[in-house]
């Protein structure tokens, strides 16, 4: 009898696990679960024009989707500002014991504003000389985070949404090197790149309902006091701010600009994918465990849904967004087309196997389905590298790459060289 109850109990437990209701709404971890969908054609232009070039990728049907993404989710961000300035407020060739140049650039976005800045933390390896690669990623809880180093300031803001509120903290001494398991410095440096990161709190701190803070309020027009329902939400303004840094990283002649690597975790990998989109300065496009609004196909309703992060987290996408809470199918885009803006750049993009969350199976799809646009570029172009979703800890790389780690929602040692083998690998390295 005793055996017979916990038998039901464990399979009551497995249901729940599986598929649960709350205030926010359904969300589904079945498989057999997913609904039937249909993705939006990547190459039919809205008039109907079959697209079958490179060229007219590039002429019709990228801009068109290109507009779709910017005005019905994440929103349109403004161009450089007029104005904008870059002063390297600290810098020493001994940092880590000497194995590195840290750099530290202080950007003002607009003229005579000093409280609108971001700023860059920059390491390069000193065995390397002239101009190096990098990976460049906006990180969660301040430069000070990173890396273990006194010399970086801790950061004065800090405002974080758990997604059930805002929470307030004040950054302290205490995160200095907090979050530096997911930085990889050693093995960055040692394979000779340069290391650059800017405090995503710096261009919008990360809690809804507040459009007075970040830098949103530099460009509204009189009398405004929100963005409009196209107008960019803050995972757009934080891209935003990773292009303002390659504006920087163009000035800089210790930096190859050229070879530089976006990468972003999560809300910031979602980030980094839309970065790579609107911004063709980037070489490579690196998301890890983005998920939902990032690399997960949203039709698939796995793990986190479109009506779920629009009302945890609903200032980071733009106002139009929320109109497919409940009927994602209407949605003109779905990710792989977002997967698809970067052709034919390499993206890569890494799950975890408990990131259940996140929809893996959903963000190896993006992928798969963005392989006919890699395929105008080049003739047999070798896509992902796998016909199947690969196995947990078997990267696949062809012009994109992907793999599923084993473990929890993170950024590991693993991943990061996954990553670095396959910049490698791209910048003939
Ligand atoms: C939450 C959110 C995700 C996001 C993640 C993160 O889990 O629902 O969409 O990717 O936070 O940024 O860590």
């Amino acid at each position: 009898m005793r055996n017979q109850l916990a038998l039901i109990g464990i399979s009551i437990a497995l249901i729940v696990t599986q598929t649960s209701t709350s205030a926010l709404g359904q969300f589904n971890y079945d498989e057999a679960k997913v609904p039937k969908f249909e993705l939006p054609k990547l190459l039919v232009s809205a008039s109907g024009k079959k697209i079958a070039t490179a060229a007219d990728w590039k002429k019709v049907r990228r801009p068109e989707i290109f507009k779709l993404f910017q005005d019905e989710m994440y929103g349109a961000a403004p161009g450089r500002p007029e104005g904008m300035t870059f002063k390297v407020f600290e810098s020493s060739d001994k940092a880590l014991g000497g194995k590195a140049t840290r750099k530290q650039v202080r950007v003002q976005f607009v003229k005579d504003n000093e409280d609108a800045w971001m700023d860059i933390l920059i390491y390069t390896p000193n065995k390397v000389k002239g101009a190096v690669p990098g990976f460049l990623g906006l990180n969660f809880n301040g430069n000070h985070s990173v890396v273990n180093d006194p010399a970086i300031p801790v950061t004065p803001r800090w405002v974080r949404s758990n997604g059930k509120g805002v929470v307030k903290n004040k950054a302290s001494e205490a995160g200095r090197g907090g979050n530096a398991s997911r930085w990889a410095i050693d093995s960055i440096l040692d394979a000779g790149y340069a290391l650059i990161t800017v405090y995503c709190g710096d261009l919008d701190e990360d809690y809804k309902g507040n459009f007075q803070n970040g830098v949103q309020p530099l460009f509204y027009k009189k009398g405004q006091t929100e963005p409009s329902p196209s107008q960019w939400g803050t995972i757009s303004v934080w891209a935003w701010g990773l292009s303002r840094t390659m504006d920087y990283l163009e000035t800089d002649d210790d930096i190859d600009h050229k070879k530089i690597a976006v990468m972003g975790h999560s809300r910031l990998g979602k980030t980094a994918l839309w970065a790579g989109a609107s911004d063709e300065r980037f070489a490579i496009v690196i998301s890890n465990n983005s998920g939902c609004g990032g690399a997960a196909l949203s039709r698939r309703e796995f793990g986190e849904t479109v009506r779920r992060i629009n009302t945890s987290f609903p200032h980071w996408f733009c106002g139009n967004f929320k109109k497919y809470n409940d009927n994602v199918n209407a949605l003109p885009i779905d990710q792989h087309m977002l997967v698809a803006l970067i052709a034919p750049r390499p993206a890569y993009i890494a799950s975890a196997v408990e990131d259940r969350w996140a929809d893996p199976r959903g963000e190896f799809l993006s992928a798969k389905h963005a392989e006919p646009v890699y395929a105008l570029f080049e003739d047999g172009a070798t896509g992902v590298g796998a016909k199947k979703w690969p196995g947990v800890d078997k990267p696949v790389s062809g012009i994109m790459g992907y793999h599923i780690r084993t473990g929890a929602h993170d950024v590991t040692e693993y991943d990061w060289q996954q990553y670095i083998h396959f910049a490698n690998r791209h910048f003939g390295r």
